[in-house]
């Protein structure tokens, strides 16, 4: 397609860079002038064989990870786009929440790119992205009630504009995504756990076991998995050694748990955002982050929101884990509102969305 910015007369095109956590991605996006947009190239190199023989994310070897591809995959992102430096309007690049050395890779490359080429720079929220992914894939535009689930953040948000955000719950302890990486840890299913459990559960049976369903019913739509991971680890502990039958009905006990529970929660939120947003208003319900990737979660949610009147939404599940396209676009939609970032912005290693949100009770709260 022809991206050149003289003959391409409405619309921007978008650099975007994600560096916050294990994967490095580089994607250039169009946005035209009614709003809608395209993505031209969502370049991803996941990390996972790095961090496997840690069982977990190592900060250090992802940054030099990052340091390793990010030039290759935006050459390969705008060759793939068609596109030139000179083609661009914007470069954005996560500024946080997450790790602090890889956010700072990706964004001393995306400030390197807009000062060398003269473009605005945008320094983006990565959980903002994930918020608004919606709108890139679908033309979703807010208000609407989020249901954000990945491996740091477990919240639930009224959206209501570009850099509006009600939170409405949050967890007290792990992160769902956290809770799906530590119990496949538990059973041996290795790394990154989500999609292993969500495999593993495949096979199970999820009556076996009687595991706790956590805040069940509570009035605040906050979310908690600390005392389901240990009732995981006792019913684990007491089988041991496990056989394959044995794993296959934890991973499925646990995720019959997780989904029921946070249904539950989604729930609450949706009687609480119908509230907020008035009579007249419309229901929308949108879930984002890695974890909205499961199967089972997405098909237990598709049908609370059809009983409840809200309209389902969720990003294709290659969209729903960490990606630049979703950068790129969470940079134009602040473009599109001159809401542009200094060349002196800094990495936010913790970022909160709703900057006036109360801690949840609890001790251990992280979201
Ligand atoms: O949004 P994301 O890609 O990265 C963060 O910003 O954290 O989310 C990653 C999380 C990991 O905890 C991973 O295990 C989880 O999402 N995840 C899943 C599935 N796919 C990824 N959890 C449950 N079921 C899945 N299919
Ligand atoms: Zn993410």
């Amino acid at each position: 397609m022809d991206t050149s910015r003289q003959r391409r007369t409405e619309g921007s095109l978008v650099l975007g860079l994600e560096t916050s956590c294990d994967e490095t991605a580089a994607a250039v996006v169009l946005r035209a002038a009614d709003g809608s947009g395209r993505i031209l190239a969502n370049v991803v190199r996941t990390q996972w064989e790095r961090h496997r023989p840690y069982g977990g994310v190592v900060p250090e070897i992802a940054a030099r990870a990052h340091v390793e591809c990010l030039d290759i995959l935006i050459r390969d992102a705008m060759r793939e786009a068609g596109a030139g430096f000179p083609d661009l309007d914007a470069v954005a690049a996560t500024a946080g929440p997450g790790l602090i050395g890889g956010l700072i890779v990706g964004l001393v490359t995306g400030k390197a790119i807009a000062l060398a080429c003269r473009l605005p720079f945008l320094a983006v929220h990565h959980l903002e992205a994930h918020a608004l992914t919606v709108g890139l894939t679908e033309g979703l535009k807010p208000p609407y009630l989020l249901l954000l689930v990945s491996g740091g953040h477990t919240q639930l948000l009224v959206v209501r504009g570009v850099g509006n955000y009600e939170r409405l719950g949050t967890t007290i302890d792990d992160a769902l995504g956290e809770a799906f990486d530590k119990t496949a840890k538990l059973l041996g299913l290795g790394f990154p756990g989500g999609p292993a459990v969500e495999q593993a559960a495949r096979a199970g049976n999820a009556a076996r076991f009687d595991l706790p369903r956590p805040m069940m019913g509570r009035e605040e739509p906050h979310f908690s998995f600390a005392g389901l991971k240990t009732a995981v680890r006792r019913t684990a502990e007491a089988l041991a050694p496990l056989k394959p039958q044995d794993v296959a009905d934890i991973a499925a006990g646990f995720q019959a748990a997780v989904v029921q529970s946070v249904a539950d929660r989604c729930r609450r939120a949706m009687d609480i955002a119908a509230q907020r947003l008035g009579q007249g208003a419309p229901r929308h319900f949108v879930v984002a982050g890695g974890v909205a990737a499961n199967e089972r979660l997405r098909a237990s949610l598709r049908g609370l929101a059809e009983e409840r009147g809200f309209s389902f939404h969720v990003p294709p599940a290659e969209l729903c884990s960490d990606n630049a396209a979703m950068i790129a676009w969470a940079g134009a939609e602040r473009l599109a509102l001159g809401l542009i970032d200094p060349l002196d912005a800094a990495v936010r290693p913790r970022w909160p969305l709703d900057l006036d949100a109360q801690p949840a009770i609890g001790a251990g709260v992280k979201a």
